[in-house]
């Protein structure tokens, strides 16, 4: 009600008042709320998530950090669930880039409504920013080396970036990486987020890796489709479906669709995204063409003090 809502708003204009400063990526300024670096309408919607997000025990989120194959989790999570409601000859997704298929949490209009069981969500944010009742549902968490993760990221925000700011360098972008300012960072903190909850309900997460998607697409499926409740039948192998869901979902078909060269997707009604930004050139190692073997051994240095002893390797 209007009451809550300007308590939220009261408590909004509070933190961003006090709550540690450090350069944004897209935005002037990001905000560390709760170890996280957060733009303000963010930090505004995850008090909302709080107060107006009732979770089902049905349902399934995607998570990632920005640019760790967000895009391609989508299309693969949503046509493989939704596996018989469409042909792969007349597809939502041949209409529609994934980013339609189902929302950021972040961006969701409350009451949440007209949503089919299992509602599938997606979200940017650290596991620890997210209500416990989440919990009941099942997560499957992207990543990606972050090498590539900040490449991609620092292509992406730089077009995306308010024009009266001034271009944010590489080298800008890769000492904020490192101390983990930029939009959902840190990086490592936000993947230990989910890994940490892996550890602990183990069978409510589902951690996926980029590059395995893109080494063994098929294997990638047939988990997906077990995960959420869904397993591919040997009915469905020999008719070539996971073959077909994994087509569907190549950068080199939803790249090439109309709606993914000239369409454009928005996010709330703050941000519009030209859906071809998120098709750029889908490879590992594209790092190698932007980063010094000084940067590298740094990134790798981090990754390795972060996660040492953990059992999650990047
Ligand atoms: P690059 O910038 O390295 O090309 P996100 O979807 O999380 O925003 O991540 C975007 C990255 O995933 C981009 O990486 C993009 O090219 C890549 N990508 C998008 N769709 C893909 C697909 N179907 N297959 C492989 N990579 C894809």
């Amino acid at each position: 009600d209007d009451m809550e809502y300007n308590k939220i708003c009261e408590k909004h204009k509070h933190l961003i008042e006090t709550l540690p400063k450090g350069n944004g990526w897209r935005v002037q300024h990001l905000y560390n709320y709760n170890g996280f670096w957060l733009p303000p309408m963010i930090i505004k919607n995850n008090l909302l998530i709080h107060t107006y997000f009732k979770s089902q025990p049905t349902d399934i989120y995607l998570a990632s950090f920005m640019k760790s194959g967000n895009t391609w989790l989508k299309a693969l999570m949503f046509s493989t669930l939704n596996r018989h409601r469409y042909t792969f000859s007349n597809h939502f997704l041949h209409k529609h880039n994934p980013h339609s298929a189902f929302p950021f949490l972040e961006f969701l209009s409350y009451p949440v409504t007209g949503f089919t069981v299992p509602r599938l969500f997606a979200t940017h944010s650290a596991r620890t920013l997210l209500p416990d009742c989440m919990s009941s549902g099942r997560f499957v968490y992207v990543c990606r080396d972050p090498k590539d993760v900040l490449v991609s990221k620092w292509l992406f925000m730089s077009r995306l970036r308010a024009k009266d700011l001034p271009p944010l360098s590489l080298e800008d972008a890769f000492e904020l990486f490192c101390r983990g300012v930029s939009e959902y960072g840190p990086y490592w903190e936000h993947v230990m987020s989910y890994w940490r909850a892996n550890l602990e309900y183990p069978d409510k997460i589902l951690f996926v890796k980029y590059e395995e998607v893109k080494k063994h697409p098929e294997v990638v499926v047939r988990k997906l489709a077990a995960f959420m409740g869904k397993p591919i039948t040997e009915e469905e192998e020999e008719k070539g479906v996971v073959r077909e869901i994994v087509k569907l979902c190549s950068f080199e078909n939803l790249s090439n669709l109309d709606v993914n060269k000239n369409g454009v997707e928005k996010f709330g009604d703050m941000v519009e995204v030209e859906n071809h930004t998120y098709f750029r050139k889908g490879e590992i190692g594209d790092w190698k063409n932007y980063l010094s073997e000084e940067m590298k051994e740094r990134v790798d240095r981090i990754t390795y003090e972060k996660l040492r002893g953990s059992g999650l390797i990047l």
